[in-house]
């Protein structure tokens, strides 16, 4: 855990509502994501890094595209873009299709309904048009007050829009509520949003989070 228990103690002190994103904090779907884009990559006939891959986190399915299609220098190719994301987004629901509860993240079920359990208002803010579906196969959907998903907001991260949305459908003011993310466009986001900010991975690939942890196992409310 990079930071202590005394910088999360400080952190979630006075804060009223909880917003996670869901790939890749809640469920580990940032790994289908990745192995989605990269067989389109390769498909078209080249690949990109898992590097790389981090500029695709927390990123709209169709601006993913645009990046991916740039990294292969095929932007002016007149391709089909409705129908390469149709093609990715297919190869990306047979993973998920194979989801059930056993996927949800280490410490995710404890720390959502001791959040819960502490009066804390919980939403979930994510890009994904898939999310409902992604909460319903693992048994999620009952855990979250308000649920502002990909096909509820315009604007993708790092633009606050969802996770302005999430505090508003939960009456909280932004600077009460904290946003756990593994995205650096949804830390952008919590930020530019007025929000404090948990990453979920690693310090380097998270830049200004307020603590960053490998998971919310890591994590524990009194
Ligand atoms: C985000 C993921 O949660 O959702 C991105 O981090 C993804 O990688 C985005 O592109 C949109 O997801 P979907 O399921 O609508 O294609
Ligand atoms: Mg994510």
């Amino acid at each position: 855990m990079t930071g202590d228990r005394n910088n999360w103690k400080q952190l979630a002190a006075g804060k009223e509502a909880f917003i996670f994103d869901l790939d890749g904090v809640l469920v580990d779907t940032a790994t289908f994501h990745y192995r989605a884009w990269r067989r389109l990559a390769n498909e078209l006939g080249f690949d990109f890094s898992m590097q790389q891959n981090e500029l695709l986190k927390g990123v709209s399915r169709m601006q993913s595209l645009e990046q991916v299609l740039t990294w292969g220098r095929m932007q002016q190719a007149g391709l089909d873009k409705e129908h390469l994301a149709e093609k990715k987004n297919a190869w990306y629901l047979e993973l998920v299709e194979r989801m059930g509860p056993d996927d949800v993240l280490p410490g995710v079920l404890a720390f959502l309904r001791a959040a819960k359990a502490t009066g804390i208002r919980t939403a979930l803010g994510s890009a994904s048009k898939n999310a409902r579906l992604i909460l319903d196969r693992t048994g999620l959907q009952g855990y979250f007050d308000a649920v502002i998903d990909g096909n509820a907001v315009v604007l993708s991260k790092p633009h606050p829009e969802v996770f302005l949305r999430a505090a508003e459908a939960l009456g909280a003011a932004p600077d009460a509520c904290l946003v756990f993310e593994d995205a650096q466009a949804g830390i952008d986001a919590a930020k530019a949003a007025g929000m404090s900010a948990v990453g979920i991975g690693s310090g380097t690939a998270l830049q200004r989070a307020d603590l960053v942890v490998a998971g919310l196992a890591d994590l524990k409310i009194d």
